[in-house]
């Protein structure tokens, strides 16, 4: 007889970004997100007990056997952690809630639904139960070894992953929520700006791999290390000036090490550098706090608190979204991390 575990899990977009890994999916550096609420992934497991490892996946109700790839090399990759998963099979069904051609990275919030539908799978075959905050902490070092900024998704508002002296319980084996945040952080939004929905350049795989020869990368790092650090203090204070500071160096410097690694690379459009001007020259002449940050891709963040929605997305609409493709754009906010839809 089969049975079915479904979980929502949202994306996140890191403000202090991570860029560089070794051994099993450790980070070189600490790095701290922002959990989204609207981009998210729904994914569904239904299993039977069977000879062997089987794994199929449908990614909107279709046979995809390039994710179905991905998904079981990684299934084969935690059988260590989960050795009931060589006598099942298991049959994924998954949508994301933005398209498919945005451009935008659905690795983390995949892989995180698919460490949660994993660990309720652990506990429903093998009757291991575990309190709430151990099964996401498992949950997040699951995901980590599918995808790093995965680990980040377990939890809602603003979540750091990796070793950090400036938290106590931090870990590089898995994330933690930030456990002081301002009430000034609590509603932000993040409108994000489709300036292209095409693959990126290079994977983010192999972006981490060239950090090893990057003649800036232990600068970098170091830097990371103090950017935590100072996020940790920046959402505890309250202090929107330095997080706006702090977050658009992050962005410009995630790219400047892709333009100083290998033979160079860009991720950024024009249209990326457009919107970025337009942010700041919006910050100057209405003395709001609206700031960006880019993931690996050439999509633009805008983020802003909700106390001044109406400001941004009449700016938004006006000045930015020509800039997107298909003027496309979307009207995201700080979500509160995953949910189970059915166990
Ligand atoms: C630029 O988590 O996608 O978005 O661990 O190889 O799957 P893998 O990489 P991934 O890298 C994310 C890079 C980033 C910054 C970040 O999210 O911190």
């Amino acid at each position: 007889m089969s049975e079915i575990i479904k979980w929502q899990s949202p994306s996140n977009i890191a403000l202090v970004k991570y860029w560089g890994k070794h051994g099993m999916q450790l980070p070189n550096n600490p790095s701290l997100s922002l959990t989204l609420h609207k981009s998210y992934t729904e994914m569904s497991l239904n299993y039977e007990p069977s000879d062997g490892l089987n794994v199929e996946l449908y990614f909107d109700n279709e046979r995809n056997t390039r994710f179905e790839k991905r998904v079981s090399d990684f299934i084969g990759s935690v059988v260590d952690v989960f050795p009931f998963l060589l006598n099942h099979k298991i049959k994924i069904e998954t949508t994301n809630s933005f398209p498919h051609s945005a451009g935008i990275a659905s690795s983390a919030s995949s892989m995180s639904a698919l460490a949660l539908c994993l660990c309720k799978l652990e506990e429903k075959v093998t009757g291991t139960e575990y309190d709430e905050a151990e099964f996401f902490r498992k949950a997040s070092q699951v995901s980590r070894r599918g995808s790093g900024s995965a680990a980040r998704s377990m939890y809602g508002a603003y979540t750091v992953w990796g070793k950090t002296s400036a938290l106590a319980d931090s870990s590089d084996l898995h994330a933690i929520p930030v456990p002081e945040v301002h009430e000034d952080f609590k509603l932000w939004r993040d409108a994000i700006m489709i300036v292209h929905s095409g693959v990126k350049n290079f994977s983010s795989t192999n972006g981490h791999k060239l950090m090893q020869d990057n003649p800036f990368s232990e600068v970098r790092y170091d830097i990371a290390f103090e950017n935590v650090a100072r996020m940790v203090d920046i959402l505890k204070a309250g202090d929107i000036e330095s997080f706006m500071d702090v977050t658009e160096k992050e962005a410009l410097m995630l790219h400047a090490m892709m333009m100083t690694s290998g033979r160079g690379y860009f991720e950024m459009k024009p249209n990326s550098l457009n919107i970025m001007n337009e942010v700041r020259a919006f910050r100057r002449d209405s003395g709001l706090p609206v700031c960006f940050t880019l993931d690996a891709g050439p999509n633009v963040h805008i983020l802003y608190p909700t106390s001044i929605k109406d400001q941004v997305i009449e700016f938004v609409e006006d000045r930015v979204a020509p800039y997107c493709e298909n003027n496309y754009w979307i009207d995201d906010v700080i979500g509160s991390g995953p949910q189970k839809l059915l166990v």
